[in-house]
């Protein structure tokens, strides 16, 4: 038999992933974001696409092309990103929460843009929905992958949010180290499953870490006849 012969391995099943930043608003002229660039989430999407899934992309701003083949959802806050996550759940085989989401947004946003005035000035912040915790709370059969960002115990913080979201696996970042998280082109990370799995990939390229996650993915899932 050829290669071309055999299925892909994500023939038939529906994926949906988020990538990029969120922006809150406090003004016509400013908002509160991070450095994410959506790079780790559109190398998903496009892999998942090649892979053979129906993929949909939720995704903030960023300046990337979009993935060919790939549906693609723009957003613009962690309100928008939360609606359009939540429409698609119920029907998604595999979801990915690569999006670096705001915790917080301006309690108040100016219709107007703000005038300087002397001396500080200080911005009340509200909580935005963490969508990932919604989604493990709500989860049925899907199998859910979160990423975390960390600066220092990446893996106790890694696993604690594994726990905590109800996840089915985590990829876990080091965003203070040289070549890894926001803005690079690449990725060392620590996948931790909750079956027990623990893989640490070395510095790889984006794409390269998106095929691993996947593959590690298809895999657990194979394995329970998911
Ligand atoms: N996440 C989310 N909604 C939010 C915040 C985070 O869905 N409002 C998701 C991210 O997309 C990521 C995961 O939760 O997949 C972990 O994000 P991270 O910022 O590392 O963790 P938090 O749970 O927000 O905790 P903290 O920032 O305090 O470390
Ligand atoms: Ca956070």
């Amino acid at each position: 038999q050829g290669e071309e012969d055999r299925p892909l391995p994500l023939t038939g099943r529906k994926v949906l992933i988020t990538a990029g930043p969120t922006r809150e608003k406090i003004d016509p002229v400013r908002y509160f974001t991070n450095p994410s660039t959506g790079r780790m989430g559109y190398a998903l999407a496009q892999k998942a696409q090649q892979m053979g899934a129906e993929v949909t992309l939720v995704s903030g701003k960023v300046t990337l092309e979009p993935p060919v083949g790939v549906d693609v959802i723009p957003i613009t806050t962690a309100q928008e990103m939360y609606e359009e996550v939540m429409r698609a759940y119920s029907e998604q085989d595999i979801v990915i929460k690569s999006a670096a989401v705001a915790d917080y947004r301006p309690k108040v946003t100016y219709e107007q843009k703000m005038k300087k005035t002397p001396g500080e000035y200080v911005v009340e912040m509200e909580r935005t929905k963490d969508i990932l915790m919604e989604l493990g709370q709500r989860k049925e059969h899907q199998y859910l992958i979160g990423f975390a960002a960390e600066t220092m115990d990446m893996e106790r913080y890694g696993r604690e949010k594994l726990a905590k979201k109800n996840l089915d696996a985590v990829v876990i970042n080091n965003v203070s180290e040289e070549g890894s998280g926001f803005g690079t082109e690449t990725n060392a990370s620590l996948l931790i499953t909750k079956k027990g799995q623990e893989m640490a990939y070395p510095l790889m390229s984006k794409q390269e870490l998106a095929e691993n996650i996947l593959l590690a993915a298809i895999q657990e899932m194979e394995s329970e006849n998911r």
